[in-house]
């Protein structure tokens, strides 16, 4: 717990950088199993916004992992704190004035709740990406689902660990049905006026 802390507001704010980058920052939540195609959409929704002329950060499971995050498990309660430090990560950068896109498991409904409450609802739009769980498995891009049905990997999302299927996510995409093209140009349609400096 933080005890005498007081904030200071300092005069170069949220605002006046948005303005110097005509953009407006939010944050795009992508959740969705391992292999469900996250990371690859996030990639090409990032590149398809750079080309634009968007500054962009992209926040990932596995990267963030490797770093800010290294000392944590798969257990509930490191996933969540995975997910808080990476939420207060992605507040920082929404106040840099950065479109940020995140992809992250993020199995648990109370989690994306936690996200939004941060970061605050009206920056936060969340994509799940709904690859059903027999797809994810077929691709096993990593390997990783041959090895938590061996037992080798514990608490591994949708074998030995739930994933809650987002309430009411602002967009869906099934990769197994939508082509990356499609999926990327239905999210951009979806976030262009909230990221344009009007
Ligand atoms: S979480 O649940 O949001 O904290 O997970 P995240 O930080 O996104 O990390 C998911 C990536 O870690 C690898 N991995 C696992 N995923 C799920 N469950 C278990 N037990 C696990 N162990 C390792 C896996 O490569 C995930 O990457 P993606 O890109 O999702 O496939």
């Amino acid at each position: 717990m933080s005890t005498n802390i007081h904030e200071h507001t300092f005069e170069i704010n949220k605002a006046k950088r948005q303005e110097l980058l005509k953009q407006k920052a939010v944050l795009v939540w992508f959740t969705g199993l391992s292999g469900s195609g996250k990371s690859t959409v996030a990639g090409m929704l990032e590149r398809k916004l750079f080309d634009l002329n968007f500054k962009t950060y992209l926040l990932d499971g596995d990267n963030v992992r490797g770093g800010l995050n290294s000392n944590l498990s798969f257990s509930i309660e490191d996933r969540k704190e995975n997910i808080r430090r990476v939420a207060e990560v992605a507040r920082l950068f929404l106040d840099s004035g950065t479109v940020v896109l995140a992809s992250f498991v993020s199995p648990l409904e109370e989690y994306r709740t936690l996200v939004k409450e941060i970061v605050g609802s009206e920056n936060y739009v969340e994509v799940f990406v709904d690859t059903p769980l027999e797809e994810c498995e077929k691709r096993d891009v990593k390997g990783l689902y041959e090895k938590a049905r061996k037992g080798l990997i514990k608490d591994f999302t949708g074998i030995s660990s739930p994933y809650e299927k987002p309430v009411n996510p602002d967009i869906c995409i099934d990769t197994s049905k939508l082509s990356l093209e499609n999926s990327v140009n239905l999210i951009f349609e979806k976030i262009k006026d909230k990221i344009t400096h009007h």
